[in-house]
């Protein structure tokens, strides 16, 4: 078969893309999540030959796309009330709903089952194409079954030229992983596969949401199982992924033993430089903070090994929350879910502007359990004691050694306001606190304490972040910000303002971190909200 490749910047190309659906042919589709392989839902026929041309289990069934609302009541039995909420919230965009089907849906797409997925993708091609074609469409992922999804109109041709009528180029997707899948059917609704949409989405929303085990690990044989697609192996390069777990230093120095020749390396973007050594293969995947980056990169990646001689593929596992749930769920997937810890003990970051309560949060921490760490104090403890460090201070910085002291005074006045300045102070002195954590977490490790939490200002500008499973941002109105700062430390209002000022704002912790607790005053409060922020499933381990 001839494949044509058309272009969603033409309206003309859009038009004959709806043509060749309505006819019966199969298109590949850009969406906002991947491509899909589009054929005509409510054509048992043309459905059929998506099958064939993905090599898809005959029992998995596929999702349907829809433009409108309209669409939506004549191909389900009925629309709950907590569906029609989450429509309103998450459609168009990155959430696939399952429903009771009505008659209308053939048997081709829900295989038997009597429930359909649906969705209403918010990509303007995908949206122009359903209202060209004039029918809803199924469409799966336009992948050779198996393999990871399309993220680009080159892998689609990868997998599927000359086995479908054509390819609609809509450039790279924007989401890169999947849509979520709720069953809505469920009560408590249950994801069955997370996706674009968090987990702390829905919750917001609908409130209580279960997910399923699926999602967590491979089924038993013979099992039944909720979402038929998650039973199968997916998203798999040719060679075998190994996953390491726990913080990013952790998972990095985990394979750097494990290394052996002819491994290539999946690896945060902090980390290419580590690996890399002029023959290896590595490919990262955006900043391990970036769950936003990952779910773009990862199937590009996990694609792109497949065009290398790499026989194993090493890789560091992102952290499973908000978008980094399903990121984390894909790889999972692809490496058998076999997920090898790199220490036996986790490390928690607290971090948030001064005077958002992160030292309160860490007493809380510590009341349950947990050792802390303060990351100022032991840069006090190094100005003081460590030898080489004030030596190197004491070169760069003429002046501020005094009697074999440092003055903390003279090295802020050498760096306020100077960028340069301050790069190279850090440059001295975050590579030591880091080193000395280190040392402190393994003493503190062997000495039995398996749970750890590290208070840091700074933590991301200082890289302590990679010292981390997981990290908490605290933030609060600045008003009580400054009331807690000019009580805490006795400065003038204006002082406390300025530090304030210029320290991150509460949208840099929200992008960063992997819990966000807003600190409206109380101790009480606080401890009530980490306490559902870190329940047992919210946990790295899962
Ligand atoms: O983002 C997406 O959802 C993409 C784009 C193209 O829309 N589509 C996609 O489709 O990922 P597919 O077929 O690759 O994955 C659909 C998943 C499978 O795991 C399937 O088992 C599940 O949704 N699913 C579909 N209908 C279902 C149903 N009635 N009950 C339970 N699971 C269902
Ligand atoms: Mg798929």
């Amino acid at each position: 078969m001839n494949t044509l490749f058309l272009s969603a910047q033409k309206q003309e190309d859009v038009e004959q893309a709806g043509e060749i659906l309505r006819r019966g042919g199969l298109v590949a589709v850009p969406t906002e999540t991947v491509y899909g392989l589009a054929a005509n839902a409510l054509d048992g026929e043309a459905v059929k030959k998506i099958f064939e041309a993905k090599g898809r289990p005959q029992d998995n069934p596929l999702i349907v796309h829809i433009s409108s609302m309209e669409e939506l009541e004549p191909l389900v039995e009925t629309v709950p009330e907590k569906a029609r909420l989450l429509a309103k919230h998450c459609w168009p965009g990155p959430l696939t709903m399952i429903f009771k089907k009505s008659d209308k849906i053939p048997r081709e797409v829900s295989t038997g089952l009597d429930t359909v997925g649906i969705r209403m993708p918010c990509h303007p091609a995908a949206l122009a194409v359903i209202r060209a074609a004039g029918v809803p469409l199924a469409a799966p992922s336009a992948n050779t079954s198996g393999k990871p999804s399309p993220t680009t109109a080159q892998h689609v041709k990868e997998d599927m030229q000359g086995k479908i009528d054509a390819i609609l180029d809509g450039g790279e997707c924007a989401v890169g992983v999947e849509s979520t899948v709720v069953d809505m059917v469920a009560d408590p609704p249950r994801i069955l596969r997370p996706g674009g949409i968090t987990r702390e989405q829905l919750q917001a929303v609908l409130g209580e949401v279960v997910v399923d085990q699926a999602v967590y690990s491979e089924p038993k044989p013979g099992e039944k199982v909720r979402a038929p697609g998650m039973k199968y192996r997916h998203y798999a390069p040719q060679a075998p992924v190994l996953l390491f777990g726990g913080a990013p230093e952790a998972s990095a120095e985990a394979i750097s033993h494990s290394l052996q020749p002819g491994d290539g390396v999946l690896c945060f973007e902090e980390y290419r430089g580590r690996f890399s050594n002029g023959r290896r293969t590595v490919l990262s995947y955006g900043l391990s903070w970036d769950k936003q980056a990952q779910a773009q990169e990862l199937f590009s990646a996990l694609r792109a090994f497949d065009h290398t001689p790499c026989k194993r593929i090493l890789a560091q596992a992102p952290r499973p929350f908000g978008e980094g749930f399903a990121v984390s769920n894909r790889i999972k997937k692809a490496a058998g879910f076999h997920l090898q810890p790199s220490a036996d003990y986790i490390v928690v970051g607290v971090t948030g502007s001064s005077g958002s309560g992160k030292s309160t949060v860490s007493a809380l921490l510590r009341e349950s359990g947990w050792a802390s760490l303060d990351a100022d104090l032991v840069y006090h403890q190094l100005l003081e004691n460590d030898r080489s460090l004030i030596n190197r201070l004491a070169d760069a910085f003429p002046g501020c050694v005094q009697n074999g002291k440092v003055s903390r005074e003279v090295l802020g006045e050498d760096v306020f306001g100077d960028e340069a300045s301050l790069e190279t102070l850090n440059a001295l002195t975050h590579p030591s606190v880091m080193r000395e954590l280190r040392r402190r977490i393994r003493v503190l490790a062997e000495m039995g304490c398996k749970k750890l939490v590290l208070d840091v200002p700074l933590l991301y500008q200082s890289g302590l972040d990679r010292l981390c499973d997981y990290v908490i941002g605290v933030t609060a109105e600045p008003e009580r910000a400054i009331d807690r700062i000019i009580s805490r430390d006795g400065v003038a209002v204006e002082k406390a303002r300025r530090r304030l000022m210029n320290q991150p704002q509460e949208d840099y912790y929200a992008q960063r971190c992997e819990i966000l607790l807003h600190n409206t005053g109380t101790k009480e409060e606080l401890r009530e909200k980490l306490a559902a922020a870190m329940r047992p499933d919210h946990a790295p381990a899962e």
